[in-house]
């Protein structure tokens, strides 16, 4: 049967598994070192944030959250001392087509509108707090209040904008709304621009105070965790001995891309859908993990499988099955542990599809080992990462925060990666927590302990 064939294609023995954590952690050496970093596939960009909150950042802050077809700002207010607590304030603003594809001053212009819209409201105008800005793109920071876009993604094309300081283009918009409407108006405060994982790592942090990896798996997977400055050959300030830290971001989807460290566990079907991808070639571990790509596989599988007449008896000529992504909703679904057969058969009409009863238990099975996987795949880099630190600090129980859909909503990926972690480090200790709202509180939060060191070095 080929069904069993693809089943087995999709599973990974431990030992492999152990083996792609000492290349990943081969590669994340490459990438922190200067003279292989250019040729490196894990790209380890300084995130320029050195440390994570210890409990005593207080004062109001703003974040704002770029990254999709909206716009978040909220006002973020932290106390400390006996009553410590953090209150938000939030809004949400669509972002049109035409300002995603239109001019970098347009799209700049309409997120300080929105901005400033949001202060009118609660009468704050004009008294600008510091801003703590996610921004979820592929940036490289040239410290931490320079951070240059390499390319926009997920439908973003507006001009002027790839190789430029996005906080200095927010500046410049925000001194262009401000100077006119604000007496005397003076941007003393720049904005913190940070990724979302390195937002999830500190929110995190500030609850659990040995938090030091930070852990997306949604929509895209990547990781960030705090390493000694000393090893970031790609940073020329800091002295190289006093033991402080710096957050990577290590973009680790990209795992795999010139290595071939991937090639011997890769199917057939990572190869259609890394090849009918817009980036192929690029972030094939990211393909073989996150939730832009679970259901698809799936999906291809499934059309193979029905064109060999080894499942289901018909589908719908007009099914989404046959044309465009699925998404990993239906796994999830598919996966429901309050779904038996005859729920899952329903589930599957409105997909235009007539299933007995073995189909639904095949279709169970290639859903369980295309997240298995996943979640394999994922505890890979997990203990990679987790290693470097215990070899670091002697940490041997690291705490990752960790958030995305699939971590949040597939109802198996979580405990598979949790176990699958705890049995390829058995020496180790790490626990997972989920991040309370990364890309806001986060992003103000690291806003928020950028002035807690800068209060401290003016002292
Ligand atoms: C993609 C992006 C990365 C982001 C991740 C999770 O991999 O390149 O910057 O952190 O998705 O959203």
């Amino acid at each position: 049967m080929k069904a069993d064939e693809i089943i087995k294609s999709f599973e990974i023995s431990d030992d492999k598994l152990t083996q792609l954590i000492a290349m990943m952690g081969h590669e994340l050496e490459k990438g922190l070192d200067k003279a292989t970093n250019d040729e490196a596939e894990i790209k380890m960009l300084p995130s320029y944030v050195t440390s994570t909150p210890d409990g005593t950042e207080e004062g109001d802050y703003l974040a704002l959250d770029l990254g999709g077809t909206n716009f978040r700002v909220l006002l973020v207010k932290i106390s400390s001392g006996n009553d410590v607590k953090i209150e938000m304030d939030n809004q949400l603003y669509p972002i049109s087509n035409e300002l995603m594809t239109g001019t970098g001053t347009q799209l700049f212009d309409h997120l300080v509108k929105c901005l400033w819209d949001f202060l009118v409201q609660r009468d704050m105008m004009c008294q600008l707090l510091p801003i703590g800005f996610t921004f979820s793109f592929p940036t490289k920071h040239l410290g931490i209040k320079k951070t240059i876009l390499v390319s926009w993604t997920k439908g973003y094309t507006a001009s002027g904008v790839v190789g430029e300081d996005i906080g200095a283009l927010l500046n410049d918009a925000i001194n262009r709304r401000f100077k006119i409407r604000c007496l005397n108006f003076d941007l003393k405060i720049m904005s913190t621009v940070v990724n979302d994982t390195v937002g999830t790592m500190v929110s995190c942090a500030y609850d659990h105070h040995d938090t030091c990896m930070g852990l997306i798996v949604g929509t895209g997977t990547n990781m960030c965790y705090m390493e000694l400055q000393k090893n970031i050959g790609t940073i020329d300030d800091g002295d190289p001995n006093d033991g402080s830290e710096m957050c990577i971001n290590t973009e680790w989807g990209a795992f795999g891309d010139n290595s071939g460290a991937l090639d011997s566990v890769k199917t057939f079907y990572d190869e259609i859908v890394d090849s009918e991808s817009p980036n192929k070639g690029q972030h094939v571990y990211e393909k073989m993990i996150s939730g832009m790509y679970m259901g698809e596989i799936v999906r291809r599988i499934i059309v193979d499988l029905h064109k060999d007449k080894e499942l289901f008896e018909s589908i719908d000529p007009n099914s989404v099955l046959l044309s465009c992504g699925l998404s990993t909703a239906f796994v999830s679904q598919v996966l429901h542990p309050g779904f038996d057969t005859t729920q899952i058969q329903q589930y599957l009409t409105g997909f235009g599809v007539k299933a007995n009863e073995n189909d639904c238990n095949l279709l169970k099975r290639i859903c369980e080992v295309v997240s298995s996987r996943a979640a394999h795949l994922c505890a890979v880099g997990v203990v990679a990462v987790a290693k470097r630190i215990a070899q670091n600090r002697g940490t041997k129980a690291p705490t990752v925060g960790v958030d995305g859909s699939v971590y949040r909503r597939h109802p198996t990926f979580k405990k598979i990666l949790l176990s699958k972690t705890k049995q390829l480090a058995p020496d180790l200790d790490i626990s997972f927590e989920l991040s309370t709202d990364g890309s806001g509180r986060g992003a103000a939060l690291v806003a928020a302990v950028e002035s807690r060191l800068q209060h401290l070095q003016t002292k």
